[in-house]
C-alpha cells in the first residue's frame, strides 16, 4: 500500500473528501462533538446523504470564503480513493477579541437551539482566554475507519506542523477522545482546562422537554484544548505571558 498526501482540488475532491469526513466521524460509533455540528434527524439513508450533502457545502464555502484555510487529503495510490483529510486554519493577531456567537442553524429553533447555544458558549471560551494569539489551529482531521493505526492522521499533523514551524506560531485544536494519544505523540499538551465536560445549566423560560431531547442527543460532549508550542518546551504561563504582550 502507499499514499501520497496533497492539498484538495477545489474543482472536484469536495463530494468524495464529504462523504470520507462524515464516515471517518460517524463509524464504528459517532463522536459526538461531531453530532453538535452535524445532527441528524432523520437517519434514513436520503436523510443521510442529505446532512452530509448541506455539510459538505457549508465546509466548502467556508473554505472558499476564508483566506485562512488549509485543506490537505490523503490518497490510496492503489485505488485513487480518498482516505484521510484535514483543515488547518492559520490565524494571525488576536483572532477571537471580536468573535460573534456562532448560530447553529442546523438546530430547530427553540429549546433544542438554546442548548446547542449554550453549550456553544462553553466550548469556545477557551479560545477568547488561552488561545487569543497567532497560532495554526487544527480545525478537521480524520482518517476511514478501514485506514487507521496506518499514520495517516501523522502525515497530515506533519503539514499543519511544517506551516507553524515555517511563522514561528504555536498549533492549537480541540481534542476528542480518539485522537488524543496521537496528538500527544506529535508533541501537543493538554492546555491546563484540562478536560472540558460541556454541561449547560437550562436558563428559567426554556422549554424543559426540547432542552433534555438535545441533552440525551449529544451528552456527554467532552473535549480537551491542547498546545503545541512554536518550540522549545510546552511551559503554559510563558505562552500565555507572550500572547498578552503581542
Ligand atoms: C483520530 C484519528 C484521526 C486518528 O487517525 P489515524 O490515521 O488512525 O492516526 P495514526 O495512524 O496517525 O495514529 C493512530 C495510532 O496508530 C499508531 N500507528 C501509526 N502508524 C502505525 C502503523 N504503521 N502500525 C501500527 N500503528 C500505527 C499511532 O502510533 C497511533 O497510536 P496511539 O493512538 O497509541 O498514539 C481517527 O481515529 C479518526 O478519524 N477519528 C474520528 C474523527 C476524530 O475524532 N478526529 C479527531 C478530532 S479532534
Amino acid at each position: 500500500m502507499s499514499f501520497q498526501v496533497c492539498p484538495v482540488d477545489d474543482a472536484v475532491d469536495w463530494p468524495e473528501l464529504g462523504r470520507c469526513l462524515h464516515t471517518s466521524y460517524t463509524l464504528p460509533t459517532p463522536e459526538p462533538m461531531f453530532r453538535f455540528f452535524r445532527p441528524v434527524f432523520d437517519d434514513s439513508p436520503e436523510g443521510i446523504a442529505r446532512v452530509i450533502e448541506r455539510g459538505t457545502a457549508a465546509l466548502k464555502s467556508m473554505h472558499e470564503s476564508a483566506t485562512n484555510s488549509l485543506w490537505y487529503k490523503v490518497v490510496d495510490n492503489d485505488t485513487g480513493r480518498i482516505i484521510a483529510g484535514a483543515c488547518f486554519r492559520i490565524f494571525h493577531g488576536k483572532p477571537f477579541d471580536h468573535e460573534e456567537e456562532k448560530v447553529h442553524a442546523a438546530w430547530p429553533v427553540g429549546g433544542q437551539r438554546d442548548f446547542v447555544t449554550a453549550a456553544g458558549r462553553i466550548k469556545e471560551a477557551p479560545h477568547k482566554t488561552l488561545f487569543n494569539r497567532p497560532h495554526v489551529f487544527v480545525n478537521v482531521i480524520f482518517t476511514h475507519p478501514d485506514y487507521r493505526k496506518k499514520g495517516m492522521a501523522g502525515l497530515l499533523l506533519e503539514k499543519g506542523i511544517s506551516k507553524a514551524r515555517d511563522l514561528n506560531y504555536p498549533m492549537w485544536l480541540d481534542s476528542f477522545p480518539l485522537a488524543r494519544r496521537t496528538y500527544e505523540s506529535y508533541g501537543f499538551h493538554t492546555a491546563s482546562s484540562g478536560e472540558i465536560d460541556i454541561q449547560p445549566s437550562r436558563p428559567n423560560g426554556v422549554d424543559p422537554d426540547e432542552w433534555k431531547r438535545a441533552e440525551n442527543y449529544l451528552l456527554p460532549l467532552k473535549f480537551w484544548p491542547m498546545w503545541r508550542p512554536a518550540d522549545g518546551p510546552y511551559v503554559e504561563e510563558l505562552i500565555l505571558i507572550a500572547s498578552r504582550s503581542r
